[in-house]
Protein backbone atom coordinates (compact mmCIF):
# COMPACT_ATOMS: atom_id res chain seq x y z
CA UNK A 1 0.00 0.00 0.00
CA UNK A 2 2.52 2.34 0.92
CA UNK A 3 4.39 1.85 -2.39
CA UNK A 4 1.15 2.51 -4.12
CA UNK A 5 0.92 5.48 -2.47
CA UNK A 6 4.49 6.97 -3.23
CA UNK A 7 4.00 6.13 -6.60
CA UNK A 8 0.97 8.09 -6.97
CA UNK A 9 2.56 11.26 -5.54
CA UNK A 10 4.99 10.55 -7.57
CA UNK A 11 2.12 10.65 -10.95
CA UNK A 12 1.28 13.85 -9.01
CA UNK A 13 4.18 15.69 -10.01
CA UNK A 14 4.46 17.53 -6.84
CA UNK A 15 0.91 18.53 -6.85
CA UNK A 16 -2.02 17.77 -4.36
CA UNK A 17 -4.19 16.43 -6.90
CA UNK A 18 -4.53 15.36 -11.00
CA UNK A 19 -6.94 18.07 -11.36
CA UNK A 20 -4.33 20.57 -10.26
CA UNK A 21 -1.51 18.92 -12.02
CA UNK A 22 -3.50 18.88 -15.32
CA UNK A 23 -4.35 22.40 -15.05
CA UNK A 24 -0.93 22.88 -15.00
CA UNK A 25 0.07 21.17 -17.94
CA UNK A 26 -2.44 23.23 -20.19
CA UNK A 27 0.34 25.24 -21.98
CA UNK A 28 2.27 21.81 -22.83
CA UNK A 29 -0.63 20.18 -23.65
CA UNK A 30 -1.79 22.87 -25.96
CA UNK A 31 1.18 23.04 -27.78
CA UNK A 32 1.53 19.27 -27.98
CA UNK A 33 -1.67 19.01 -29.81
CA UNK A 34 -0.80 21.55 -32.65
CA UNK A 35 2.57 20.94 -32.87
CA UNK A 36 3.55 19.10 -36.25
CA UNK A 37 0.19 20.30 -37.52
CA UNK A 38 0.26 23.85 -36.99
CA UNK A 39 3.11 25.42 -39.46
CA UNK A 40 3.00 28.58 -39.11
CA UNK A 41 5.90 30.20 -41.19
CA UNK A 42 4.99 28.02 -44.06
CA UNK A 43 1.22 29.42 -43.13
CA UNK A 44 0.05 25.43 -43.42
CA UNK A 45 -2.13 23.66 -41.12
CA UNK A 46 -1.24 19.60 -41.74
CA UNK A 47 -3.54 17.16 -40.06
CA UNK A 48 -3.79 13.56 -42.02
CA UNK A 49 -7.07 12.86 -41.32
CA UNK A 50 -9.00 15.93 -42.88
CA UNK A 51 -6.13 15.79 -45.60
CA UNK A 52 -7.06 12.74 -46.79
CA UNK A 53 -11.17 13.69 -46.67
CA UNK A 54 -10.63 16.87 -47.71
CA UNK A 55 -13.68 16.85 -49.93
CA UNK A 56 -15.58 14.97 -47.35
CA UNK A 57 -15.36 18.57 -45.50
CA UNK A 58 -15.71 20.67 -48.83
CA UNK A 59 -18.64 18.84 -49.81
CA UNK A 60 -20.74 18.80 -46.52
CA UNK A 61 -24.13 20.43 -46.28
CA UNK A 62 -23.43 20.91 -42.23
CA UNK A 63 -21.40 19.50 -39.77
CA UNK A 64 -23.53 17.94 -36.75
CA UNK A 65 -21.25 17.41 -33.39
CA UNK A 66 -22.16 14.96 -30.67
CA UNK A 67 -20.51 14.78 -27.80
CA UNK A 68 -21.38 14.51 -23.87
CA UNK A 69 -20.24 16.29 -20.89
CA UNK A 70 -17.56 19.02 -21.02
CA UNK A 71 -16.67 17.76 -24.59
CA UNK A 72 -20.19 18.94 -25.39
CA UNK A 73 -18.90 22.20 -24.32
CA UNK A 74 -15.81 22.30 -26.74
CA UNK A 75 -18.50 21.02 -29.62
CA UNK A 76 -20.31 24.50 -28.40
CA UNK A 77 -17.11 26.42 -28.57
CA UNK A 78 -16.48 24.55 -31.99
CA UNK A 79 -19.55 25.17 -33.59
CA UNK A 80 -19.23 29.11 -33.30
CA UNK A 81 -15.43 28.84 -34.96
CA UNK A 82 -16.51 26.43 -37.49
CA UNK A 83 -19.38 29.22 -38.03
CA UNK A 84 -17.53 31.95 -37.75
CA UNK A 85 -14.56 30.96 -40.04
CA UNK A 86 -15.50 28.56 -42.18
CA UNK A 87 -19.39 29.49 -42.92
CA UNK A 88 -20.21 25.69 -42.67
CA UNK A 89 -23.41 25.39 -40.45
CA UNK A 90 -23.04 23.29 -37.71
CA UNK A 91 -25.75 21.80 -35.40
CA UNK A 92 -23.95 20.34 -31.70
CA UNK A 93 -26.23 17.97 -30.41
CA UNK A 94 -26.12 15.68 -26.78
CA UNK A 95 -25.16 12.17 -28.23
CA UNK A 96 -27.29 10.67 -25.76
CA UNK A 97 -30.15 12.67 -27.35
CA UNK A 98 -29.18 12.28 -30.85
CA UNK A 99 -29.13 8.67 -31.02
CA UNK A 100 -32.67 8.56 -29.88
CA UNK A 101 -34.64 11.13 -31.91
CA UNK A 102 -34.82 10.07 -35.34
CA UNK A 103 -31.95 12.44 -36.37
CA UNK A 104 -32.01 13.61 -40.30
CA UNK A 105 -28.88 12.60 -41.10
CA UNK A 106 -28.15 12.23 -44.76
CA UNK A 107 -24.05 11.68 -46.85
CA UNK A 108 -23.57 14.79 -47.02
CA UNK A 109 -23.69 15.59 -43.77
CA UNK A 110 -20.33 15.06 -41.80
CA UNK A 111 -20.31 14.12 -38.16
CA UNK A 112 -17.55 14.64 -35.34
CA UNK A 113 -17.61 13.08 -32.44
CA UNK A 114 -15.38 14.44 -29.18
CA UNK A 115 -14.41 12.28 -26.61
CA UNK A 116 -12.09 12.58 -23.75
CA UNK A 117 -12.13 9.00 -23.54
CA UNK A 118 -13.34 7.44 -26.67
CA UNK A 119 -15.11 5.33 -24.80
CA UNK A 120 -18.42 6.99 -23.88
CA UNK A 121 -21.50 4.58 -24.96
CA UNK A 122 -23.94 7.36 -25.66
CA UNK A 123 -20.87 9.24 -28.23
CA UNK A 124 -20.43 5.53 -29.50
CA UNK A 125 -23.83 4.75 -30.28
CA UNK A 126 -24.57 8.26 -32.37
CA UNK A 127 -21.40 7.42 -34.35
CA UNK A 128 -22.79 4.39 -35.09
CA UNK A 129 -26.11 5.51 -36.25
CA UNK A 130 -24.63 8.23 -38.32
CA UNK A 131 -22.60 5.91 -40.07
CA UNK A 132 -25.22 3.67 -41.20
CA UNK A 133 -27.16 6.42 -42.89
CA UNK A 134 -23.69 6.84 -44.99
CA UNK A 135 -22.29 9.86 -43.12
CA UNK A 136 -18.81 10.45 -42.77
CA UNK A 137 -17.36 10.31 -39.27
CA UNK A 138 -14.48 12.03 -37.78
CA UNK A 139 -13.43 11.48 -34.19
CA UNK A 140 -11.82 13.98 -32.15
CA UNK A 141 -10.75 12.11 -28.69
CA UNK A 142 -7.42 11.67 -26.33
CA UNK A 143 -7.11 8.14 -25.87
CA UNK A 144 -5.22 6.26 -28.63
CA UNK A 145 -6.92 3.22 -30.03
CA UNK A 146 -9.78 3.85 -28.36
CA UNK A 147 -13.47 2.81 -28.68
CA UNK A 148 -14.68 6.07 -30.93
CA UNK A 149 -11.38 6.08 -32.32
CA UNK A 150 -11.60 2.95 -33.84
CA UNK A 151 -15.28 3.10 -35.19
CA UNK A 152 -14.65 6.75 -36.89
CA UNK A 153 -13.76 7.04 -40.56
CA UNK A 154 -10.93 9.14 -39.84
CA UNK A 155 -9.73 11.74 -36.70
CA UNK A 156 -7.57 14.15 -35.12
CA UNK A 157 -6.25 13.31 -31.74
CA UNK A 158 -5.76 15.78 -28.71
CA UNK A 159 -2.66 15.24 -27.16
CA UNK A 160 -3.16 15.78 -23.89
CA UNK A 161 -2.08 13.06 -22.44
CA UNK A 162 -3.63 11.11 -19.96
CA UNK A 163 -5.93 13.13 -17.86
CA UNK A 164 -6.49 11.23 -14.44
CA UNK A 165 -8.92 13.73 -12.52
CA UNK A 166 -12.22 13.09 -12.99
CA UNK A 167 -13.20 16.41 -13.76
CA UNK A 168 -11.87 16.78 -17.52
CA UNK A 169 -9.35 20.69 -17.83
CA UNK A 170 -6.68 19.91 -20.44
CA UNK A 171 -8.93 17.56 -22.46
CA UNK A 172 -10.98 20.29 -22.92
CA UNK A 173 -8.87 23.05 -23.78
CA UNK A 174 -6.75 20.75 -26.34
CA UNK A 175 -10.03 19.30 -27.83
CA UNK A 176 -11.09 23.56 -28.71
CA UNK A 177 -6.98 23.41 -29.90
CA UNK A 178 -7.68 20.45 -32.68
CA UNK A 179 -10.93 21.79 -33.30
CA UNK A 180 -9.62 25.46 -34.06
CA UNK A 181 -7.26 23.83 -36.85
CA UNK A 182 -9.35 22.17 -38.41
CA UNK A 183 -11.88 24.69 -38.80
CA UNK A 184 -8.32 27.30 -39.48
CA UNK A 185 -7.87 25.00 -42.55
CA UNK A 186 -11.34 24.23 -43.73
CA UNK A 187 -11.39 28.08 -43.94
CA UNK A 188 -8.52 28.71 -46.05
CA UNK A 189 -9.34 25.53 -48.00
CA UNK A 190 -12.74 27.41 -48.54
CA UNK A 191 -11.35 30.83 -48.91
CA UNK A 192 -13.74 32.41 -46.44
CA UNK A 193 -10.26 33.59 -44.77
CA UNK A 194 -7.56 35.55 -46.59
CA UNK A 195 -4.05 34.64 -46.30
CA UNK A 196 -3.24 37.70 -44.00
CA UNK A 197 -5.90 36.74 -41.67
CA UNK A 198 -4.96 32.96 -41.83
CA UNK A 199 -1.37 34.42 -40.84
CA UNK A 200 -2.34 36.44 -38.32
CA UNK A 201 -4.38 33.46 -36.75
CA UNK A 202 -1.87 31.07 -36.81
CA UNK A 203 0.43 33.39 -35.15
CA UNK A 204 -1.77 34.14 -32.66
CA UNK A 205 -2.22 30.61 -32.01
CA UNK A 206 0.87 30.10 -31.00
CA UNK A 207 1.52 32.69 -28.26
CA UNK A 208 -1.77 30.93 -26.57
CA UNK A 209 0.44 28.50 -24.14
CA UNK A 210 2.56 31.53 -22.67
CA UNK A 211 -0.29 33.38 -22.38
CA UNK A 212 -2.16 30.31 -20.62
CA UNK A 213 0.86 30.31 -18.37
CA UNK A 214 0.55 34.05 -17.58
CA UNK A 215 -3.30 33.17 -16.58
CA UNK A 216 -2.24 30.55 -14.30
CA UNK A 217 -0.65 33.43 -12.74
CA UNK A 218 -3.55 34.61 -11.10
CA UNK A 219 -3.53 31.16 -9.21
CA UNK A 220 -3.11 33.27 -5.90
CA UNK A 221 -5.30 35.51 -6.53
CA UNK A 222 -8.01 32.92 -7.45
CA UNK A 223 -7.41 31.49 -3.65
CA UNK A 224 -8.61 34.62 -2.08
CA UNK A 225 -11.37 34.58 -4.08
CA UNK A 226 -12.09 30.90 -3.60
CA UNK A 227 -11.83 31.19 0.30
CA UNK A 228 -15.02 34.54 0.14
CA UNK A 229 -17.36 32.33 -1.93
CA UNK A 230 -16.26 28.38 -0.74
CA UNK A 231 -19.87 28.57 1.34
CA UNK A 232 -21.90 29.37 -1.54
CA UNK A 233 -25.04 27.29 -2.32
CA UNK A 234 -25.88 28.81 -5.84
CA UNK A 235 -23.85 30.39 -8.11
CA UNK A 236 -24.23 31.61 -11.92
CA UNK A 237 -21.86 31.78 -14.65
CA UNK A 238 -22.07 34.39 -17.49
CA UNK A 239 -21.01 34.69 -20.55
CA UNK A 240 -21.57 35.55 -24.15
CA UNK A 241 -20.98 34.33 -27.94
CA UNK A 242 -17.48 32.18 -27.47
CA UNK A 243 -17.59 33.04 -24.41
CA UNK A 244 -21.21 31.29 -23.33
CA UNK A 245 -19.66 27.83 -23.64
CA UNK A 246 -17.23 28.68 -21.33
CA UNK A 247 -19.76 29.85 -18.62
CA UNK A 248 -21.39 26.41 -19.00
CA UNK A 249 -18.30 24.46 -18.45
CA UNK A 250 -17.53 26.80 -15.43
CA UNK A 251 -20.84 25.84 -13.65
CA UNK A 252 -19.86 22.59 -14.63
CA UNK A 253 -16.52 22.37 -12.89
CA UNK A 254 -17.52 23.81 -10.07
CA UNK A 255 -20.96 21.98 -9.11
CA UNK A 256 -18.66 18.26 -10.41
CA UNK A 257 -16.13 18.70 -7.28
CA UNK A 258 -17.51 21.29 -5.06
CA UNK A 259 -21.19 20.09 -5.31
CA UNK A 260 -22.51 23.75 -5.42
CA UNK A 261 -25.61 23.77 -7.63
CA UNK A 262 -24.33 26.23 -9.97
CA UNK A 263 -25.77 27.12 -13.93
CA UNK A 264 -24.55 28.68 -16.46
CA UNK A 265 -25.71 31.27 -19.01
CA UNK A 266 -26.07 33.33 -22.18
CA UNK A 267 -25.45 36.83 -20.28
CA UNK A 268 -28.49 37.73 -22.48
CA UNK A 269 -31.02 35.54 -21.20
CA UNK A 270 -30.41 36.91 -17.78
CA UNK A 271 -33.52 38.77 -17.74
CA UNK A 272 -35.77 35.62 -18.79
CA UNK A 273 -34.92 34.21 -15.51
CA UNK A 274 -31.74 33.68 -13.76
CA UNK A 275 -31.94 37.54 -12.58
CA UNK A 276 -34.88 36.50 -10.53
CA UNK A 277 -32.75 34.55 -8.75
CA UNK A 278 -30.28 37.62 -7.82
CA UNK A 279 -29.49 38.74 -4.42
CA UNK A 280 -26.59 39.38 -1.48
CA UNK A 281 -25.49 36.06 -1.51
CA UNK A 282 -25.66 35.05 -5.14
CA UNK A 283 -21.99 35.11 -6.15
CA UNK A 284 -22.06 35.92 -10.26
CA UNK A 285 -19.07 34.83 -12.12
CA UNK A 286 -19.01 36.61 -15.60
CA UNK A 287 -16.92 36.64 -18.53
CA UNK A 288 -16.34 40.28 -19.81
CA UNK A 289 -13.29 40.09 -22.13
CA UNK A 290 -12.59 43.07 -24.27
CA UNK A 291 -13.65 41.84 -27.24
CA UNK A 292 -17.12 40.17 -28.06
CA UNK A 293 -20.15 42.04 -26.54
CA UNK A 294 -18.20 43.73 -24.07
CA UNK A 295 -20.51 46.58 -23.67
CA UNK A 296 -23.35 44.57 -23.60
CA UNK A 297 -21.54 42.30 -20.38
CA UNK A 298 -20.67 45.42 -18.75
CA UNK A 299 -24.48 46.35 -18.86
CA UNK A 300 -25.40 42.94 -17.65
CA UNK A 301 -22.79 43.68 -14.81
CA UNK A 302 -24.58 46.67 -13.85
CA UNK A 303 -27.78 44.68 -13.35
CA UNK A 304 -26.47 42.28 -10.70
CA UNK A 305 -24.39 45.25 -9.00
CA UNK A 306 -27.92 47.29 -8.56
CA UNK A 307 -29.78 43.66 -7.79
CA UNK A 308 -26.41 43.55 -5.23
CA UNK A 309 -25.15 40.08 -6.46
CA UNK A 310 -21.43 39.70 -5.87
CA UNK A 311 -19.59 39.65 -9.03
CA UNK A 312 -16.05 37.59 -9.90
CA UNK A 313 -15.18 38.97 -13.57
CA UNK A 314 -12.87 37.63 -16.02
CA UNK A 315 -11.45 40.53 -17.62
CA UNK A 316 -8.57 41.18 -20.20
CA UNK A 317 -5.88 42.72 -18.75
CA UNK A 318 -5.45 46.25 -18.28
CA UNK A 319 -9.29 46.62 -17.80
CA UNK A 320 -10.86 49.47 -15.91
CA UNK A 321 -14.19 49.68 -16.44
CA UNK A 322 -15.75 46.41 -15.36
CA UNK A 323 -12.90 46.65 -12.37
CA UNK A 324 -15.11 49.64 -11.47
CA UNK A 325 -18.27 47.68 -11.03
CA UNK A 326 -17.61 44.23 -9.78
CA UNK A 327 -16.24 43.05 -6.11
CA UNK A 328 -13.52 40.65 -8.00
CA UNK A 329 -11.87 40.91 -11.22
CA UNK A 330 -9.20 37.91 -12.64
CA UNK A 331 -7.44 39.32 -15.35
CA UNK A 332 -6.21 37.25 -18.92
CA UNK A 333 -4.09 37.89 -21.40
CA UNK A 334 -5.85 39.89 -24.86
CA UNK A 335 -6.13 37.68 -27.67
CA UNK A 336 -8.36 36.76 -30.48
CA UNK A 337 -12.21 36.83 -29.72
CA UNK A 338 -12.18 32.76 -31.09
CA UNK A 339 -9.50 32.09 -28.66
CA UNK A 340 -10.42 33.42 -25.60
CA UNK A 341 -11.77 30.30 -24.47
CA UNK A 342 -8.92 28.65 -24.36
CA UNK A 343 -7.65 31.54 -21.86
CA UNK A 344 -11.20 32.41 -19.98
CA UNK A 345 -11.71 28.65 -18.54
CA UNK A 346 -8.54 28.71 -16.92
CA UNK A 347 -9.27 30.91 -13.61
CA UNK A 348 -12.76 29.08 -13.68
CA UNK A 349 -10.98 25.98 -13.70
CA UNK A 350 -8.53 27.07 -10.56
CA UNK A 351 -11.48 28.89 -8.80
CA UNK A 352 -13.84 25.24 -8.70
CA UNK A 353 -10.58 23.66 -7.89
CA UNK A 354 -9.55 25.82 -4.47
CA UNK A 355 -13.05 25.96 -3.27
CA UNK A 356 -13.62 21.91 -3.50
CA UNK A 357 -10.30 21.98 -1.93
CA UNK A 358 -11.90 24.40 0.85
CA UNK A 359 -14.73 22.36 1.11
CA UNK A 360 -12.83 19.30 2.18
CA UNK A 361 -14.02 17.61 -1.38
CA UNK A 362 -12.35 14.51 -3.53
CA UNK A 363 -11.11 16.75 -6.19
CA UNK A 364 -10.27 14.03 -8.13
CA UNK A 365 -12.85 11.45 -7.64
CA UNK A 366 -15.95 13.30 -7.00
CA UNK A 367 -18.90 11.50 -5.80
CA UNK A 368 -21.16 9.65 -8.36
CA UNK A 369 -19.38 10.61 -11.47
CA UNK A 370 -17.30 8.56 -13.76
CA UNK A 371 -13.64 9.53 -15.50
CA UNK A 372 -15.44 7.38 -18.64
CA UNK A 373 -19.16 6.49 -19.09
CA UNK A 374 -19.17 3.08 -20.52
CA UNK A 375 -22.91 2.51 -19.62
CA UNK A 376 -26.40 4.31 -20.78
C1 LIG B 1 -18.02 11.92 -17.90
C2 LIG B 1 -16.80 12.65 -17.35
C3 LIG B 1 -16.74 14.05 -17.95
C4 LIG B 1 -16.72 13.96 -19.46
C5 LIG B 1 -17.91 13.16 -19.99
C6 LIG B 1 -17.72 12.83 -21.47
O1 LIG B 1 -19.18 12.52 -17.43
O2 LIG B 1 -16.89 12.73 -15.94
O3 LIG B 1 -15.56 14.70 -17.51
O4 LIG B 1 -16.73 15.25 -20.00
O5 LIG B 1 -18.01 11.91 -19.32
O6 LIG B 1 -16.61 11.99 -21.59
P1 LIG B 1 -15.75 11.81 -22.86
O7 LIG B 1 -14.70 10.83 -22.47
O8 LIG B 1 -16.67 11.26 -23.93
O9 LIG B 1 -15.20 13.12 -23.24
Amino acid sequence: LELQMNLEEIEKGGYDHFMLKEIYEQPRAIKDTYRGRLLADQGIIRMAGIDQNLEKFMNANRIIIVACGTSWHAGLVAEYIFEDLARIPVEVEYASEFRYRNPVITEKDVLIAISQSGETADTLAAIKLAKEKGAFVFGVCNVVGSSIARESDAGAYTHAGPEIGVASTKAFTTQITVLTLLALKLAKEKGTFSETEFHEFLTELETIPSKVERALEANPLIEIISDVYKDSTNCLYLGRGYNFPVALEGALKLKEISYIHAEGYPAAEMKHGPIALIDEHMPVFVIATKKGHYEKVVSNIQEIKSRKGKIIAIVTEGDEQVKELADHVIEVPETLESLSPLLTTIPLQLLSYHIAVMRGCNVDQPRNLAKSVTVE
